[in-house]
């Protein structure tokens, strides 16, 4: 009955999507996909546009269910670990009646963090990511980098233990990007371990801040590798060398070869 590995964040075994359209046809999105992700793991997870990224993240918080297989979340789950995990959406999910400041403290308030230490709290992770004077804008008046930074602290705030992250620097400049990246990695840094599940386009960005790049494709996973540690100082691609540089161009012709099937 318990098949779950509890030593796993995320343990996905033979695990297929199919989704049923408009018109009635199925579109098998993920097909007998497994993936392990141990706990303290930073995984990347890249792949072309409508691969089934998004729906990975999904399936994992409980939101899409499997068509077949099984989902396994720190130890339990997808819906027994939902407090568990912190989620940034592709797209910003703020809650529009709510401002900046509250926004964050939403999530805290959910934790059942007390009153009292709700605003300091939200304060701070708003300044971490240059927001600390719009910690009272309403979202109307953020732009959407602004919204989406709003996003991440407010998953980042309540230290969740495990983190999926979609696309998270995408509304970003690059300027805006690296600093969100280094707060990013500098924070990771100083709590205790977490798994991360990051979603990203951008082969260079997997490289440049994941533990593990995997490459989805087909409805499954195609390429799947390490990457050595970097010295932490690299803050764009144009820095990688070395062992990083040829992960990055073997990485790129995979998905190259995967989009021109
Ligand atoms: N709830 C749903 N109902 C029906 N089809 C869906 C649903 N969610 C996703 N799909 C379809 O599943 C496929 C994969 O979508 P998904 O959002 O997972 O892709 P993605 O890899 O995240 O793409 P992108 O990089 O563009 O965000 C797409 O064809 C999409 O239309
Ligand atoms: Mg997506």
């Amino acid at each position: 009955m318990n098949s779950i590995d509890a030593q796993s964040a995320v343990s996905l075994s033979g695990l297929s999507v199919t989704f049923t359209q408009s018109d009635g046809t199925e579109h098998r999105v993920l097909r007998d996909l497994d993936l392990d992700v141990p706990r303290g793991q930073f995984i990347a997870l890249v792949g072309r546009s409508g691969g089934g990224k998004t729906t990975i993240l999904n399936v994992l918080t409980g939101l899409v269910a499997p068509t077949s297989g099984r989902v396994g979340v720190l130890g339990v789950r997808p819906e027994e670990a939902r407090s568990r995990i912190g989620f940034v959406p592709a797209r910003d999910a703020l809650l529009p009646w709510r401002t900046a400041l509250r926004n964050v403290e939403y999530s805290l308030e959910l934790r059942g963090v007390p009153r009292a230490q709700r605003s300091t709290i939200a304060r701070h992770y708003l300044s971490l990511v240059g927001l600390k004077d719009a910690a009272d804008r309403w979202p109307w008046q953020l732009s959407q980098g602004m919204r989406q930074r709003v996003a991440l602290v407010r998953a980042w705030a309540v230290e969740p233990e495990l983190l999926l992250m979609d696309e998270p620097f995408a509304a970003l400049d690059a300027d805006t990007r690296q600093s969100v990246r280094a707060r990013f990695r500098a924070l990771l840094q100083s709590g205790p371990p977490r798994t991360v599940v990051f979603v990203t386009h951008d082969l260079d960005e997997a490289v440049l801040m994941a533990d593990r790049v995997t490459v989805l494709s087909g409805g499954r996973i195609t390429a799947d590798t390490l990457v050595p540690p970097r010295d932490g100082q690299e803050a764009t691609s144009d820095e990688l060398t070395g062992v990083h540089l040829a992960l990055l161009r073997k990485l790129r012709e995979a998905l190259h070869e995967d989009e021109r099937v």
